[in-house]
């Protein structure tokens, strides 16, 4: 199966220190999918490779093969993928607004019918569980239904170091095995979203929405 793992962090600048916290955190997750779970097909799609207008243009407002190479390409990784993982940081109690404003670039019929796992972290104590709740609601409504386990990393400095090993006196199995309990409910869910998706198009069930979210059939 396809995994995509998104990182949600273009901070590149300090304080708070150190910058980019994410991409220690987002480098271990994924050394523990390749060395428990390699036999997927795991794919990092960093938010800071994609310099999106500020003027907010998603991929689906653009006419029919007319959108940007990048978000293109983007958009066929996404419908491609059978599960995400989204990597953010808490800022102010939320989700990154960088991840926030790149996957706002797709419409929900690309996640739909597969599942996500959430990763947050934070330099301080509680590992960005309040940015996690809020990502419940967001990933919820993107159609990728988020697995009830999560992952929350606090104090991440002081867990990894920048290549996404662990800090001298970090026990590395045990936070795979800490991460694992989220990715075999990701496995799972993707496994069986894949042979339903196979089995029924739901596509042809429900329609997307192409113009509006008022296509709700809200009487
Ligand atoms: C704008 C901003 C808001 C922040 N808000 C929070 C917060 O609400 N809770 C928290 O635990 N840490 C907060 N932090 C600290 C982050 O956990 C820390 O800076 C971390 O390194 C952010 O990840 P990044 O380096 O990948 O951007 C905030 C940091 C920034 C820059």
């Amino acid at each position: 199966m396809k995994f995509l793992v998104f990182l949600g962090s273009v901070r590149n600048s300090t304080p708070p220190s150190p910058a980019r916290l994410g991409e220690r955190v987002t480098k271990a997750i994924i050394a523990c999918l390749q060395s428990r779970y390699g036999e997927h097909d795991i794919e990092l799609i960093d938010a800071l490779d994609y310099q999106l207008e500020p003027v907010f243009k998603p991929h689906f407002a653009y006419a029919k093969s007319k959108a940007p190479v990048e978000l293109n390409n983007l958009a066929q990784k996404i419908d491609s993928a059978d599960a995400y993982i989204m990597v953010s940081p808490e800022y102010n109690h939320s989700m990154s607004p960088a991840l926030a404003n790149l996957l706002n670039h797709f419409g929900s019929s690309l996640f739909a019918y597969k599942p996500s796992a959430i990763v947050t972290y934070s330099a301080g104590q509680w590992g960005g569980l309040r940015a996690a709740i809020g990502m419940r609601s967001f990933l919820s409504e993107l159609g990728c239904l988020p697995v009830s386990a999560m992952i929350h990393v606090p104090k991440a400095q002081d867990v990894f170091i920048e290549n996404g090993d662990v800090q001298n006196g970090e026990d590395q199995s045990s936070w795979f095995d800490y991460f694992a309990r989220t990715i075999k409910q990701l496995i799972w869910w993707a496994d069986a979203t894949k042979k339903q998706r196979n089995e029924v198009d739901p596509h042809t069930l429900i329609t997307n929405f192409t113009s509006a979210p008022s296509q709700r059939n809200t009487p």
